[in-house]
């Protein structure tokens, strides 16, 4: 039942294309229209919304740390992203006009239910997104927007974690569509960029040489760090929650422009640090990042740079390149997690682990 493959966590991360596409299916009518059936939240209401507070754990916290860049730039909503276990021991401000999105790909775990009992006891709107048809968290939710990404069986989410975003994507399209914060040729844009996504994640799945070559050389490492700024903060938070839990790895994430205010300190000799590098072009944050890789490297980090195919500004810092695909800044995570997640995997199982089950961990976690 793995197809071929040796994991269930490497046959899910070959799924993506279709999870991607999948969850896109039939939810943009040839009118340029969103419909999201499962939103039984109406029109009017969903008008009066004055603020999204997003609760989720782990790789689906930080599906949700995505979602609020592009949530908040497609519709002006203010949006917070919130653990779940912190949420609801806290005495969080919600209401009828705040909507809750609760991110889960199980559909089961206790921190995420128990935080959307709390805010509905204050009488907010919950919308869940989930891969589990039926399961408790969209059933205690007033609507849901189910990610097709299919049975998840490893325990390090993979697919699960790219159709969260699609669906977040797709929420924040759809909140724009109603209230009229976009136009509709702008979503189709959008809607455009991300009807191709499925086959730039193909592509990058063939030329995945590089990463495992990488894996071969990394067996002895003991720390790793990760940087992202914007959208890609959150990819390196994922990318070093996957190297704990696959390769036990002590490994952390941080957004790059705070490199200053700490962690450059962990900066010494052959330190190997991912770093992913924004769109280049219009993207501001792209000149930021380069210069970043330059402080590390000039202080002796050894860098594994994420940057797209045909940016060669990062080239002569760079003493690994893993080349992206072109998309926008606000949809990169569906790409430049990828490399990622196959890499833990690759580092996991050259290290003896059991991917599938790592140890200390569970599928889904339904006791706090
Ligand atoms: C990491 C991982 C976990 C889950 C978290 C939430 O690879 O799988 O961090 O993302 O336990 O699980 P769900 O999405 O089922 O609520």
């Amino acid at each position: 039942e793995k197809g071929g493959y040796d994991w269930f966590m490497r046959k899910e991360i070959f799924e993506q294309p279709k999870a991607v596409a999948d969850t896109l299916l039939g939810r943009y009518d040839a009118d340029g229209a969103l419909t999201l059936d499962e939103i039984r939240i109406s029109a009017a209401e969903l008008r009066r919304i004055d603020k999204i507070v997003i609760i989720a754990c782990g790789t689906a916290f930080y599906s949700g740390l995505v979602a609020k860049y592009a949530i908040e730039h497609w519709t002006r909503i203010p949006c917070e992203v919130e653990l779940a276990s912190e949420f609801r021991y806290r005495d969080p401000i919600v209401g009828p006009t705040t909507l809750v999105v609760a991110i889960s790909q199980s559909g089961e775990t206790a921190d995420t239910l128990m935080a959307i009992r709390h805010a509905r006891e204050q009488r907010a709107r919950v919308l869940a997104i989930c891969n589990t048809n039926g399961s408790t968290i969209p059933r205690e939710s007033d609507a849901v927007i189910y990610t097709h990404a299919g049975p998840e069986i490893g325990v390090a989410s993979t697919k699960g974690f790219l159709t969260q975003l699609v669906a977040c994507y797709l929420l924040g399209l759809y909140l724009a569509q109603v209230r009229g914060t976009k136009f509709g040729d702008e979503i189709a844009l959008v809607m455009e960029e991300l009807a191709a996504v499925p086959a730039a994640i193909s592509g990058l799945l063939t030329e995945m040489d590089p990463v495992l070559k990488l894996a071969a050389d990394f067996a002895d490492e003991r720390v790793v760090l990760f940087l992202g700024r914007h959208v890609g903060y959150p990819v390196a938070l994922e990318g070093a929650l996957k190297l704990k839990e696959l390769a036990y790895i002590h490994a952390e994430g941080f957004a790059a422009g705070e490199l200053k205010h700490g962690p450059i300190a962990l900066i010494e000799d052959d330190l190997p640090v991912f770093v992913v590098v924004p769109p280049q072009g219009r993207d501001m944050l792209h000149d930021k990042v380069v210069s970043n890789i330059q402080e590390i490297r000039a202080r002796g980090a050894r860098t594994i740079v994420l940057a797209e195919a045909d940016d060669h500004e990062v080239d002569a810092f760079a003493d690994v390149l893993i080349r992206l695909p072109k998309v926008s800044t606000l949809l990169q995570p569906l790409v430049a997690t990828v490399p990622l997640q196959v890499f833990a995997c690759e580092l996991a199982t050259r290290k003896g682990h059991d991917v599938d089950q790592p140890r200390n961990l569970a599928k889904s976690v339904t006791v706090e």
